[in-house]
């Protein structure tokens, strides 16, 4: 399509800049002129200037300057041709349509737009009516406010095969398939794709909605259902929460790109409103270069464990043939088992935030990956290293940055192989300008109390399933009393919690449930306990309910895996520790001994964590 200048230029004059900027910061008349606080860079006092007449605007702090059309474009992130057609809609100006398969295509467009828009209207009224207060509920069981709803238009499906099929009828059963909205298969009547789903809108930088992801209520599958590719969803192109993050972005200077909606959510609600998720595949090359027209080196948040971990290396694998001078992907892990949402509830925006002041580098990142791949103690495993190595070399188009990545991986490969064990005072290769190499294991400080157990970060999940297993088990109590009481969880309910347990098995021998919660009643640790043996989320085999006359052995083995889970959770801060410590030192002088230390830590912590899986695994009792 190609505008004519005198086109733009009505656009323009059609334009009042002063009012389209004054709806994102506070504009102030002064003079012929306005003066506002630059939102491309922060200040306190109001360099940012726009002329009506002119019709632009001038920063004299950071130099920002553009027209009505360059202000959609920058602060906006809209593409130059939604940035004109949301001008010319407002300017109540017709966008020429170069040629008429083209404006039949828009048209075509233009009315699946209405179709959505009209759906989201219907999901947002079902949710707030009555059919929709178990969609209420669970979001607010999830922490979600109000506002956030709002403001993020959280809908309702109701769960039925036919009622948007019916409420939505005068846009005709053909767009509405065609919009996704209802599945057809061959010959047989459509129906409504989302039935009895939480619906969260997915837009488009315009804030227009382009499709849907409905969220399970509870428990099912599949948790997740979006809406399927149509002519407005490219799921491969788009990014959830791109309309918000993107302005967000230019006042951070980042963006953070995380594996869910929920995520998304959670983290915009939390402040961290630069944020963007793909939208359940694996982050494409398109999305990279999209994010990168944002900021040059956007933070990936993903979990800690082996799914997020292997998510993570794939997008860095993604981005090598697509690096381009100063741009580049930074990645953090979580604790494993974590997303950004569960870290958030459960340590706190801070935690949050301390890890993403400290990302890897991709380099790094690779480097890391690659080396814990396997045990690389024979001069074959060692080679093999440095084979992958070259290979991911080899994947980078730009040479320059190829070159680069070339150095920095034979010095890290020098160093770990080859390096004088006496030489102390040798550097670290291609150390990060900041925060320097960290291992993936420590993402929270190892306690510094000898006596006292410190547990905190995803330990915490587990401590809440040890305290209620020693609700419905209180006979343990005692048994524990030596590892229970060095134990200190990081949040203060479950610590009071644990002392009130404690307590009450010391003063008194044969304790019941029953006995145990009237005990508690009397504490402000009640509800807290009652929540405990409610929580579904704790599902290792002591959280069951014991029927009344229980098998003993499911009883022993719902208390053997009680023992194992306090043993498990005592002794790990301590094996993160000395693991951490293990990797550091192999890190900076690789002899085989650090080298088997550090493999015997990794190998008695993965021995941990498979005992863990196993005591999860709850076959039914009852
Ligand atoms: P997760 O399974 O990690 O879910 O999926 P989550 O984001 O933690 O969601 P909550 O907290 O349980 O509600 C991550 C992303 O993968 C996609 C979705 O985009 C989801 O946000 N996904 C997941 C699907 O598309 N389908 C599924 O069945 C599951
Ligand atoms: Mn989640």
């Amino acid at each position: 399509m190609t505008l004519s200048p005198q086109w733009l230029d009505e656009l323009r004059s059609r334009t009042t800049l002063s009012t389209l900027i004054g709806r994102t910061v506070k504009v102030q008349k002064a003079g012929r002129e306005f003066k506002a606080c630059c939102p491309f860079h922060n200040e306190k006092t109001p360099s940012f200037t726009i002329n009506d007449e002119k019709g632009f605007y001038h920063c004299f702090g950071c130099g920002a300057h553009g027209d009505a059309i360059r202000w959609m474009t920058d602060q906006r992130g809209l593409g130059f041709m939604d940035a004109v057609k949301d001008l010319a809609a407002e300017a109540q100006m017709e966008v020429p349509a170069p040629d008429p398969r083209a404006a039949q295509r828009q048209e075509a467009r233009a009315t699946l737009h209405d179709v959505m828009a009209a759906a989201q209207d219907w999901f947002v009224a079902q949710f707030n009516g009555i059919e929709g207060a178990a969609a209420r509920e669970y979001l607010k069981n999830r922490g979600i406010s109000e506002k956030t709803i709002r403001d993020f238009g959280f809908g309702f499906a109701p769960d039925s095969r036919g009622r948007l099929k019916e409420a939505l009828s005068v846009h005709g059963v053909d767009q509405l398939v065609e919009a996704g909205l209802l599945i057809k298969v061959d010959d047989r009547d459509p129906y409504d794709r989302f039935r009895g789903r939480l619906m969260i809108p997915i837009r488009d930088p315009r804030r227009r909605v382009i499709a849907f992801g409905g969220r399970i209520l509870g428990h099912g599958e599949p948790k997740y259902l979006n809406s399927p590719d149509t002519p407005l969803f490219d799921k491969g192109r788009t990014l959830y929460n791109l309309d918000k993050a993107s302005p967000a972005s230019r006042q951070t200077g980042r963006i953070l790109v995380v594996e869910g909606y929920m995520d998304a959510i959670a983290l915009a609600q939390a402040g961290f409103e630069d944020v963007v998720a793909p939208l359940g595949t694996a982050l494409t090359e398109h999305q990279i270069e999209r994010i990168w027209k944002m900021v040059e080196a956007p933070i990936l948040c993903f979990d800690g464990d082996n799914a997020g971990q292997k998510a993570a290396m794939r997008a860095a694998l993604r981005a090598l043939p697509i690096l381009r001078p100063s741009h580049s992907l930074n990645f953090i892990a979580l604790p494993a088992g974590q997303d950004p949402d569960d870290l958030i509830r459960s340590e706190g925006p801070q935690a949050f935030g301390a890890l993403i002041d400290q990302p890897q580098m991709l380099g790094e990142k690779i480097w890391q990956v690659e080396f814990e791949a396997e045990p690389l103690n024979t001069p074959e495993t060692k080679a093999g290293l440095k084979k992958r190595l070259s290979h991911h070399v080899r994947d980078i188009a730009d040479q320059d940055i190829a070159q680069h990545y070339r150095q920095d991986f034979q010095e890290r490969y020098e160093n770990a192989f080859f390096a004088k064990r006496d030489n102390q005072s040798r550097q670290r290769p291609f150390t990060p300008s900041k925060g320097g190499f960290k291992s993936p294991y420590v993402p929270f400080k190892p306690m510094d109390d000898t006596k006292s157990v410190l547990i905190d970060g995803y330990d915490l999940r587990i401590a809440k399933g040890i305290l209620g297993g020693l609700m419905r088990h209180p006979s343990q109590i005692s048994k524990h009393f030596e590892e229970l009481t060095v134990l200190r969880l990081a949040d203060s309910q479950m610590q009071a919690l644990l002392s009130e347990l404690i307590r009450a098995a010391m003063r008194k021998e044969m304790l019941d449930m029953q006995g145990l919660l009237t005990i508690l009643e009397q504490t402000d640790c009640y509800n807290v306990a009652k929540g405990l043996l409610r929580a579904d989320a704790l599902n290792f085999t002591f959280n069951r309910k014991m029927p009344d006359h229980a098998p003993s052995d499911v009883i022993e083995r719902a208390q053997n895996d009680l023992a194992e889970a306090i043993k498990v959770i005592t002794a790990r801060p301590g094996l993160e520790a000395a693991l951490a410590e293990a990797t550091r030192r192999v890190q900076d002088n690789l002899d085989e001994e650090s080298y088997a230390e550090q493999q015997r830590l990794r190998q008695a912590k993965q021995e941990f964590h498979e005992r863990l899986v196993e005591i999860t695994q709850v076959d039914d009792i009852v």
